[in-house]
């Protein structure tokens, strides 16, 4: 089926495919960015008028609630249609919300006082943390960046690599046999070459819609004032498909891959997978998740306080029972562990040795 465009100007896809993203502003409903970050600072347990207490520069949080894309951010939610080439190309239940797991960087004195340009950055990456990367894998197809505080350019805003995407989409072309997460070095050697850098900065409420094939890197915040995102991503019910009959049936996504390697059509022969696709527990929410009971014995004392009920605390943690079965299936923590799950416990990314998983010859996952 042709894509039929409900809602980016003619402007705004041209941009897509020549960039690789495209800035929503004001997308989020505010309500939401106010709800949400009304219990930040309960959440880290920092004092916010005391940047000395604020012990963690950068830290990932785990996501206790969470709201259809398409109410949480309306405009960014069309969007996201239309570049993935409608509505009906999106999974129903897998990333069909988007929720609080913030990511943040409080700055330090440290990073006040020196230099951290793009060219230097180390950590360059594409997301995923869940499943075998093949080239037309549709599990993460867009990486959100959703903004819940105002970013000023040297603010902490996440950087991005335009011409870092060429080498990506030949990187997963010439391994068919895909990777497993997390990806070796060599996925993103040739960022140190690239000159294209752009430095994600808005407003709390803007949302950056993403290329799951464009390189990014957290920068460093060089001011105090603390950067809250979040980076849902947005998950296909199919593979890409970069052999259609009609060129009109092309996703942006998919343009954005092919403009990439330099050709109009790629054959399935050329890109087909030759091992068996899988999918794990989100290697990353481990790390997360040791969080979460420190979280809500805060946000309860802090309700206590208020003279609130704790039970009111809203947390899919508390609620448990369905609510719990139905939000751990959107993001995949129903999922068995990958090969390189992090030890139990851990609360920061630590670089670990990947291995990739055995798969049964038999019974292809
Ligand atoms: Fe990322």
């Amino acid at each position: 089926m042709p894509v039929d465009y409900k809602f980016l100007t003619q402007e705004q896809r041209d941009h897509f495919l020549e960039h690789g993203w495209l800035k929503i502003p004001n997308a989020i409903q505010k309500k939401y960015v106010d709800e949400w970050m009304a219990d930040y600072w309960t959440r880290m347990d920092y004092d916010e008028k005391d940047p000395s207490t604020w012990k963690e520069e950068y830290v990932k949080l785990p996501r206790h609630r969470d709201i259809p894309v398409s109410e949480f951010c309306p405009d960014a939610y069309k969007a996201i249609c239309d570049v993935v080439g409608g509505e009906d190309r999106l999974d129903p239940v897998r990333n069909s919300m988007h929720g609080d797991q913030f990511i943040v960087n409080n700055g330090s004195e440290y990073w006040e006082k020196h230099d951290y340009p793009p060219e230097t950055a180390t950590g360059w990456h594409t997301d995923n943390d869940w499943y075998r990367q093949f080239l037309d894998s549709g599990e993460i197809a867009l990486t959100i960046i959703h903004l819940f505080t105002d970013i000023e350019p040297r603010g902490g805003g996440t950087y991005i690599c335009e011409d870092g995407i060429k080498a990506v989409c030949q990187f997963f072309l010439s391994h068919r046999e895909g990777l497993d997460p997390p990806f070796p070095p060599e996925t993103y050697a040739h960022i140190k070459n690239c000159k294209v850098f752009t430095e994600m900065t808005g407003k709390a409420g803007d949302t950056f819609i993403t290329h799951v094939y464009l390189p990014h890197a957290a920068s460093q915040n060089h001011t105090r004032h603390p950067r809250v995102i979040a980076n849902p991503h947005v998950t296909l019910r199919a593979p890409f498909v970069f052999d259609r009959e009609d060129p009109a049936d092309y996703s942006l996504v998919e343009q954005v891959v092919l403009r990439a390697l330099g050709v109009p059509r790629l054959p399935a022969a050329e890109y087909a997978p030759t091992a068996p696709r899988r999918t794990y527990y989100p290697r990353n929410y481990t790390y997360k998740a040791a969080r979460i009971q420190e979280e809500l014995e805060r946000l309860q004392a802090a309700a206590v306080r208020a003279g609130k009920d704790p039970k009111a605390v809203d947390s899919v943690y508390l609620k448990g029972g369905k609510e719990l079965e139905e939000f751990n299936k959107r993001q995949g923590l129903d999922r068995p562990h990958g090969p390189n799950k992090f030890p139990e416990g851990t609360r920061t990314h630590i670089h670990m040795q990947a291995k990739r998983a055995e798969d049964d010859p038999v019974l292809p996952m």
